[in-house]
């Protein structure tokens, strides 16, 4: 810990010849944090954005309905977005955040006491619950233990039994630092002919996510997490077996404007298999936000010239070296070895160290903000993301360092600096 140190300051002298003022002696105490603004965003989400997306951001208002708008930013910006999520089918951005996409589609999808087969491993695993249940699904979860490994064997028994018109799953399971086998889930729903529905809110643009490949129908996610752009947009894609689904409800879905299949009605064209003519100017079910918008398409811009496969790899040594980091303190991964996240570490903190003190001491004295684990895992985990531009050694290692520094303050021993040299290490050894 920086302890007070006493400095002696001398006042310059006033002018030549004359008598020096008295040298005073004050206490001082170092807060590294304190000369910068802000701290470093290492929580999962909403992460660190990079500067020409924050530059998009600062322009002057514009029309969220002129056509200049939409040919020149809005559409560009999902078809763009077509690629990130790997699929041909449409994607859709509203305003909003991850729970906007899921509930959006939920609700359009599900009609009251259809059959919702929710897998269940974590916190927002429990999110999707609730939401089934909010629009009256006759859901049944399947549990699983947090950061364990998910039965696929069972799952498919479970599914058979069941034959639900929708599974849904958490690809990263944020809360635990889990990434859980999407592909094979998709094969388990496709086997019922039941929708896949796929929250991909800490994944998307981070780790490789196979809308089409894997038979997602609805890929639902949020702008502020490994898509690197700010928070507030909602984004989903929809299957046209999704759309379908829609077009054969037996009453209309109970919102006016997170309805997606008006959303086909009013945004798609014909060409693409909406109801809008070619060439016609399209409807907006809600305004959309032409900043967050403008801000988006600069952030896809910058993921596609990146590369997918070259983004996926960052993530995967960032994630891997911060792994090493913390392991070389002395501390333990709270996953199950085989499901480890690549965009969220959720590790153990040591037996008699609270997590939200070491949250509060690396902010407050060292300027990185992390995040404690979340519900029943609160008090006994830490949770940093590497997300976005912040899957880099310039800012693991720096995390790695304040992690360490305020494990130190708290009264945890490790050798000075293994968490950084192991992670140096990862860096080196990808190459
Ligand atoms: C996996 C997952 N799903 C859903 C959500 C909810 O998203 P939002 O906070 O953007 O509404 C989060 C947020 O952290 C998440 O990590």
């Amino acid at each position: 810990m920086s302890e007070p140190a006493r400095i002696s300051i001398r006042p310059p002298s006033v002018c030549a010849g004359l008598k020096a003022p008295a040298t005073k002696e004050i206490w001082v105490t170092i807060n590294w944090a304190k000369c910068h603004t802000r701290p470093v965003l290492m929580i999962p989400g909403p992460t660190e954005l990079p500067y020409p997306v924050i530059h998009a951001m600062s322009q002057p208002p514009t029309i969220q309905y002129d056509k200049s708008f939409d040919e020149g930013v809005l559409e560009p910006t999902t078809l763009a977005l077509r690629e990130v999520f790997q699929t041909k089918s449409e994607v859709l951005i509203m305003p909003g955040s991850g729970r906007t996409a899921l509930e959006a589609g939920a609700l359009s999808v599900i009609e009251p006491g259809d059959r919702v087969l929710v897998v269940g491993a974590g916190q927002f695993g429990i999110l999707m619950r609730e939401i089934m249940n909010r629009v009256g699904a006759d859901w049944t979860e399947f549990p699983v233990e947090w950061g364990a490994r998910l039965d696929l064997d069972r799952l498919a028994r479970e599914a058979e039994r069941l034959r639900p018109k929708a599974i849904t799953l958490v690809h990263n399971e944020t809360s635990t630092g889990t990434t859980y086998p999407a592909a094979d889930v998709g094969r388990i729903a496709k086997s019922v002919d039941a929708l896949f529905l796929l929250d991909t809110v800490s994944s998307i643009a981070g780790i490789d996510v196979r809308t089409d490949e894997w038979g997602v129908d609805l890929n639902m996610t949020g702008s502020q997490k490994c898509l690197a752009a700010p928070l507030g947009m909602s984004l989903i894609s929809v299957s046209p077996r999704a759309f379908e689904t829609m077009e054969r409800r037996k009453r209309k879905a109970g919102s006016y404007v997170y309805d997606l299949l008006r959303w086909k009605e009013w945004w798609i064209p014909v060409s693409r298999g909406g109801n809008v003519p070619d060439g016609a100017a399209r409807r907006q079910p809600v305004s959309i936000p032409t900043h967050l918008t403008g801000a988006m398409n600069v952030a896809v811009r910058l993921i596609l010239e990146e590369g997918l496969p070259e983004r996926f790899r960052r993530h995967a040594v960032s994630g891997a070296a911060m792994r090493r980091g913390i392991t070389a303190m002395g501390l333990e991964m709270f996953p199950d070895a085989s499901l480890l996240s690549n965009t969220v570490s959720c590790l153990k903190t040591p037996t008699g160290i609270d997590p939200a003190a070491v949250v509060t001491r690396m902010r407050e004295q060292y300027g990185i903000l992390i995040g404690t684990g979340l519900d029943k895992m609160r008090t006994s985990t830490l949770r940093i993301g590497t997300m976005g531009i912040t899957a880099s050694p310039l800012y693991v290692l720096p995390t790695l360092s304040a992690l360490e520094l305020a494990l130190r303050d708290l009264g945890h021993k490790c050798e000075p600096g293994a968490g950084v040299a192991a992670a140096q290490a990862a860096f080196a050894d990808a190459g």
